[in-house]
């Protein structure tokens, strides 16, 4: 199998230096191109550096899109006659639908959201297909994607909010564990640094502990927070004025995906 890394930013780069660094594929099967050349002086060693975007497609059997949304098209434009019903075309970008993509390019296409969580090769994967893609094809590419991390299918209506669980959700989680330790650190004397640590450390024990012990979320409250104890005083806190916050943060992000899906339709659209 061979691939095609089109657009050699932050994803291009991780997905090629994930599976470059694989057993999965010989680096040499991996052929990456990007619109600006600096980009590529650092490809893995063994890594194929093309000198435009059709030589990184015409060859491979998977193609990944790596581009932004507005970029999109006219990257899908411009490899689509070099293309066959034999390859396989993979966008990074959720808000491109198969409705959109297919308009230029009519054959097997798959949408991959992975997460920052990659670089620890524990990201969530989402992918999903359109209705030409095969076993066999799901196969390969899972492959290819697991070797940074667990690999989710869903169904292309699921992937904005899916999109919010797994590649948002770093960023929501390092957002309210920042909140939480700048209010610890207004009751302490322990370094800043040492402060993080200690919950960042117990933030993975507690995630750990609960997927080992299938325990959930209100297994964990109830054995630390015993009733009347000091926990107990902290969690109904939480359990009283964390709601209106978590309600409002995802009305602001479903409704600024919708907007963005938007745009990215008109992009899509415009000739
Ligand atoms: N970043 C994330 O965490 C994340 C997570 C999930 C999905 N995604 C999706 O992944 C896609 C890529 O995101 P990104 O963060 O990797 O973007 P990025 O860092 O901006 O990388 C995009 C790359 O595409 C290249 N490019 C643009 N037009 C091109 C063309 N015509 N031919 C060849 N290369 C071209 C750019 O080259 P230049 O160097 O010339 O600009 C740039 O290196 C987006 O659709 C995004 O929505 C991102």
């Amino acid at each position: 199998m061979r691939i095609g890394i089109i657009g050699y930013g932050s994803m291009g780069r991780m997905i090629t230096e994930k599976i470059a660094a694989s057993v999965v594929l010989n680096a040499g099967d991996i052929f990456v191109a990007n619109r600006s050349k600096e980009k590529l002086q650092n490809v893995p060693e063994g890594v194929i550096a093309c000198e435009n975007i059709i030589d990184a497609a015409k060859n491979s059997d998977i193609i990944f899109l790596c581009v932004r949304p507005v970029d999109l098209k006219s990257v899908l434009s411009e490899i689509a006659p070099s293309l066959s019903a034999k390859s396989f075309v993979v966008s990074l970008n959720g808000s491109i639908t198969f409705d959109m993509l297919s308009k230029v390019f009519s054959g097997k296409i798959a949408k991959v959201i992975p997460s920052v969580t990659a670089e620890v090769d524990r990201s969530q994967t989402l992918v999903c297909y359109n209705d030409s893609v095969e076993e066999k094809d799901k196969q390969d590419l899972e492959g290819l994607l697991r070797t940074f991390g667990n690999v989710i299918e869903l169904p292309e209506n699921e992937i904005g909010m899916g999109s919010e669980l797994v590649s948002c959700m770093p960023g929501f989680i390092a957002s309210i564990f920042d909140v939480l330790c700048t209010s610890a650190k207004k009751h302490t004397s322990i370094p800043d640094d040492q402060v993080v640590k200690m919950v960042l450390q117990t933030m993975c024990a507690t995630g750990d502990l609960m997927l080992s012990k299938d325990m959930s979320f209100e297994d964990v409250v109830t054995r630390v927070a015993t009733k009347g104890g000091i926990t107990e005083e902290g969690t109904k806190v939480v359990y009283e004025g964390f709601p209106n916050t978590t309600d409002l943060l995802f009305e602001k992000t479903l409704e600024k995906r919708k907007l963005t899906a938007e745009k990215a339709k008109e992009t899509f659209e415009e000739e």
